[in-house]
């Protein structure tokens, strides 16, 4: 029989068998180089501003991500929780992802414009006095300290650099954008605009 001689030859067998796994690899991959659906931004989506772009450097440094996540799964529990569920088009422009595997409090992927600036401040400087049963820590240095400008252009070239479109203008106006704001209000601002073009248009 022919199968025989694949199994008395181990080296033909392993010769064969990476054969047939890279043919299944291929079939999972090679599609993904070709589906647009990914990789393209969803109708409308703009690049954060500068302010928005160091309030999301605050959330990083502070480990929000941490407690977390940014991904409103397609299952109904959570669409009716948290609003349409997250599409890859969105993300395009962040670098990097902020996903997030844990969920020790909500997910926050469509939590612009739920609460008031005002709300997120209180709750920033300490949860307990807008949640009452609640365990976040609370973040009170972020109202002390402002937010460095002068890295910020430098930040937005190079994000430029791996395809978000800032213009040069932008850029020029980054630093005067940002300095003097505090990382309390940077943080909000990059909240406030988390998700709402999905709740705007579907
Ligand atoms: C140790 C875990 C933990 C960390 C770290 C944490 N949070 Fe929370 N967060 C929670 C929990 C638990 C809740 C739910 C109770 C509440 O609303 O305070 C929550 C609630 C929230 C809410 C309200 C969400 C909603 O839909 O009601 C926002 C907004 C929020 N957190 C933002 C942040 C930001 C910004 C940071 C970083 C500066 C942060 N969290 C860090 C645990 C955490």
């Amino acid at each position: 029989m022919k199968h025989d001689i694949i199994e008395k030859n181990i080296g033909l067998m392993i010769a064969l068998i990476l054969l047939a796994i890279s043919f299944g690899g291929l079939a999972q991959i090679v599609p993904l180089f070709f589906a647009k659906q990914t990789t393209q931004a969803i109708e409308g989506l703009m690049p954060l501003t500068a302010v928005q772009l160091e309030g999301r450097d605050v959330y990083i440094r502070e480990g929000c991500h941490v407690c977390h996540t940014q991904m409103v799964r397609p299952l109904r529990a959570e669409t009716e929780r948290y609003g349409h569920y997250s599409v890859a088009g969105e993300h395009v422009y962040e670098h990097p992802f902020l996903w997030g595997s844990k969920r020790t409090g909500p997910d926050l992927a469509r939590v612009g414009e739920r609460y008031s600036d005002a709300w997120h401040l209180a709750h920033l400087f300490n949860p307990r006095h807008v949640v009452p049963e609640s365990n976040m820590p609370a973040f009170p240095w972020l109202f002390e300290q402002t937010v460095d400008g002068s890295k910020t252009p430098k930040k937005m070239r190079a994000l430029r650099s791996v395809g978000v479109p800032y213009t040069d203008e932008d850029i020029a106006n980054a630093e005067a954008s940002v300095d003097g704001t505090t990382e309390a209000d940077a943080l909000v601002a990059y909240m406030q605009q988390l998700g709402t073009l999905l709740k705007h248009t579907r």
